[in-house]
């Protein structure tokens, strides 16, 4: 992963990697007098809409928060009602992802899910493995300060030595969960809050934030088409001034 603190990206209209805090499915049912389940199953439909449309407009990373490590606070039915939705999408989903290039992860703490699910995670990475058209990364059990947490964990277990001021940048990000992926472009939650619970915090730090009142089952791929828009719109100046931005080869 390139950094955005030690390097300028180089960047264009269409974000190479998109991320997005899928939010909204409970209000949306809530709406429509039907139980936060029905909108939980309504969510799936708009991931694979949103799926198909990055690999029209040429995106190549999407990542997904599915599950967050704090959604265990959720009463037992819904939790166990996600992790079979979860189950569910990846039997029937994963056929239209080999045929498609796309190439399927789940990042998080995995070791929370039941056996069962975690073979079905595996064998549907297995499948997707030689895919490259878009890199699909579905976030379960997954936060942010863990993954920083486990990265340092593991940079002190690889280098027990290591004195305070050699810890760097790049010794962290080496070792992050998502490391293969570059840092996103564009950050999109929907359903109205604007906060970032818990999601990419080591990633995010110079994404260009979207935030939408549309619940999560009506994103569509005009929805997406209308972020991408935003975002094209946007000056990423990564702490330089804006002239320096429009010519790059002046002073100043
Ligand atoms: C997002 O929708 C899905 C998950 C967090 C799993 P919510 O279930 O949070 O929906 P709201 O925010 O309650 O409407
Ligand atoms: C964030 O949504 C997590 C996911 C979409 C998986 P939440 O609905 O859990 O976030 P909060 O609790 O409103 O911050
Ligand atoms: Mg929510």
């Amino acid at each position: 992963m390139q950094s955005s603190t030690q390097t300028i990206p180089s960047s264009s209209d269409v974000p190479r990697h998109v991320a997005i805090i899928m939010d909204g499915n409970g209000r949306w049912a809530q709406r429509r007098m039907l139980p936060r389940f029905a909108g939980h199953a309504r969510g799936v439909e708009a991931v694979r809409n949103v799926v198909k449309r990055c690999v029209e407009r040429g995106v190549k990373y999407l990542t997904l928060f599915a599950f967050s490590s704090e959604n265990w606070r959720r009463p037992p039915e819904e939790v166990g009602f996600l992790m079979r939705t979860f189950m569910a999408a990846l039997e029937h989903e994963i056929a239209r992802m080999e045929r498609n290039g796309v190439r399927l992860r789940i990042a998080g703490d995995l070791s929370r899910f039941d056996p069962a699910l975690r073979a079905k995670i595996e064998d549907a990475q297995r499948r997707t493995a030689g895919n490259s058209t878009l890199t699909l990364t579905v976030c379960a059990n997954y936060g942010g300060r863990w993954e920083i947490l486990e990265a340092i964990r593991q940079l002190l277990r690889d280098q027990p030595g290591l004195r305070a001021d050699e810890i760097t940048e790049d010794l962290v990000t080496a070792r992050l969960v998502l490391r293969d992926l570059p840092e996103p472009d564009l950050f999109i939650r929907t359903g109205g809050e604007r906060r970032i619970s818990n999601f990419l915090l080591w990633q995010l730090a110079y994404t260009e934030l979207y935030f939408t009142d549309r619940f999560w089952p009506d994103f569509d791929a005009q929805a997406l088409d209308d972020a991408i828009s935003s975002y094209a719109q946007r000056e990423r100046r990564f702490g330089r001034t804006s002239e320096q931005v429009r010519h790059p080869g002046s002073i100043g």
